[in-house]
């Protein structure tokens, strides 16, 4: 196994963009220490269907992007669990992405108030020194919501905000999801071939 790495998913639009990264991961042998908020749960069905909820996710996941997830190990925590492994510093978890994280759990990281696992699991990382990412999505976004992306940036998070580019020429929607996981990949200390590297030329 490649080691663990948390990912959470929350209650903003992009449910595809979490689906993407957690192929990858598992693709590439990590265990992935999955918490899903309660709007998490509903955009996963809300935006990919009845075939994505959290109870069929593997199965989902072998279908849309093939066998190779079964590389890896996932493991699904209950958001309400405030003694989950991922809640502690002694836990070996690497890093953590937060893929699409709501202007709620992004004020909660801001300000350190672990009110469930998500958030807590995002204070670990920050007060440990390891690898948050997280991946907003909002739009307009209101001052607060800026002032909250600067203060979790200011801790020591990534900020990766779910704005997909077009330099590439996307032709689906898959495309768009792939440059984003190929994004958080990134972010996460991942090589990847999910996009291009860009050569000067479009
Ligand atoms: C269909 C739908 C789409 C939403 N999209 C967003 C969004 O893109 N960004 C956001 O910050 N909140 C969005 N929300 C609102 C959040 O889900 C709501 O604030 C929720 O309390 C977030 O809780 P969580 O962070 O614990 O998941 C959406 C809600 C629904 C029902």
């Amino acid at each position: 196994m490649a080691g663990k790495v948390a990912v959470a998913i929350t209650g903003a639009s992009g449910a595809i963009y979490a689906v993407r990264t957690l192929a990858e991961l598992l693709a590439r042998e990590v265990h992935v220490e999955l918490v899903v908020s309660d709007y998490g749960r509903r955009l996963l069905r809300d935006e990919l269907g009845e075939d994505a909820t959290i109870e069929k996710l593997m199965p989902y996941l072998s279908s849309k992007y093939g066998d190779k997830v079964n590389a890896g190990f996932l493991t699904i925590h209950s958001n309400r669990d405030l003694g989950a492994t991922i809640a502690s510093g002694s836990h070996n978890c690497s890093a953590m992405a937060i893929v699409p994280c709501s202007m709620k759990t992004l004020a909660g990281i801001a300000h350190g108030l672990s009110r469930n696992l998500v958030e807590r699991a995002a204070d670990v990382m920050l007060k440990e020194r390891r690898r948050l990412v997280i991946v907003p999505r909002e739009t307009p976004m209101s001052l607060p919501a800026l002032r909250n992306m600067v203060l979790c940036a200011e801790a020591g998070a990534m900020i990766v905000p779910a704005m997909p580019a077009f330099y590439q020429q996307p032709a689906s929607l898959d495309d768009l999801a792939d440059f984003m996981a190929g994004k958080i990949l990134s972010a996460l200390g991942f090589e990847h071939d999910l996009y291009p590297a860009w050569t000067g030329k479009a």
